[in-house]
C-alpha cells in the first residue's frame, strides 16, 4: 500500500486496541463500584474493540504490508460515577467517528478504493457505536435522580452476551 495509507491503519489499528484498553479499565472501575453488569457489558465492549484492531491486522497483512504494533497509551486511572463512564464512551466513540472519516479520507484521495471500501465497514459501525453510547447515556438524564435507576440499568447492561 502507499505510505500514507499504512501509516493511517495502523495509526486506526492502535486506536482501536486503545478502545479495548479504554473500555477494559471502564470494566474495572464498574466491578469494583459494585456495578457487575456494567462491567460485563464493558468487558464485551473492549472484546469487540480488539476484533476491530484484529480486522485492520489481517487486512494489512492481506495487502503485503506489515502491521506496526506501538506502544498503546495508558488509560485514565478513575472514574466519578457510571454516568462519567458513559460519557466518556460517547465522546471517545465520537472522536472514533472521526478518525474513521479521516482514515477514509485519505484512502480515497491516495485512490486506494480496496482500503476505502475495508474502512466502510468501520463507517457504519461507527454510526451503531454512537448510538448505543447516546441511547445509554440518555437513560441516564431520562432516569433524573430514580434511586433505583442504576441497578435496573446494570441488570439491561448485564443481558448483554
Ligand atoms: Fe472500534
Ligand atoms: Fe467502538
Amino acid at each position: 500500500m502507499k505510505e500514507k495509507v499504512l501509516k493511517t491503519l495502523n495509526e486506526q489499528m492502535n486506536a482501536e486496541y486503545y478502545s479495548a484498553y479504554l473500555y477494559l479499565g471502564m470494566s474495572a472501575y464498574a466491578d469494583r463500584a459494585g456495578f457487575k453488569g456494567t462491567a460485563g457489558w464493558l468487558l464485551r465492549q473492549a472484546h469487540e474493540e480488539r476484533e476491530h484492531a484484529e480486522k485492520i491486522f489481517k487486512f494489512i497483512l492481506e495487502r503485503g504490508d506489515a502491521p506496526a504494533l506501538a506502544d498503546i497509551k495508558a488509560t485514565p486511572p478513575e472514574y466519578k460515577s457510571l454516568e462519567d463512564v458513559f460519557k466518556k464512551v460517547a465522546a471517545h466513540e465520537r472522536h472514533v467517528t472521526d478518525l474513521i472519516d479521516a482514515a477514509a479520507s485519505v484512502a480515497l484521495d491516495e485512490r486506494d478504493h480496496a482500503t476505502y471500501s475495508f474502512l466502510r465497514w468501520f463507517v457504519d459501525e461507527q454510526v451503531e457505536e454512537v448510538s448505543t453510547a447516546d441511547d445509554i447515556l440518555g437513560k441516564f438524564t431520562a432516569a433524573g435522580s430514580n434511586p433505583g435507576f442504576l441497578f435496573n440499568l446494570d441488570a439491561v447492561l448485564g443481558q448483554r452476551q
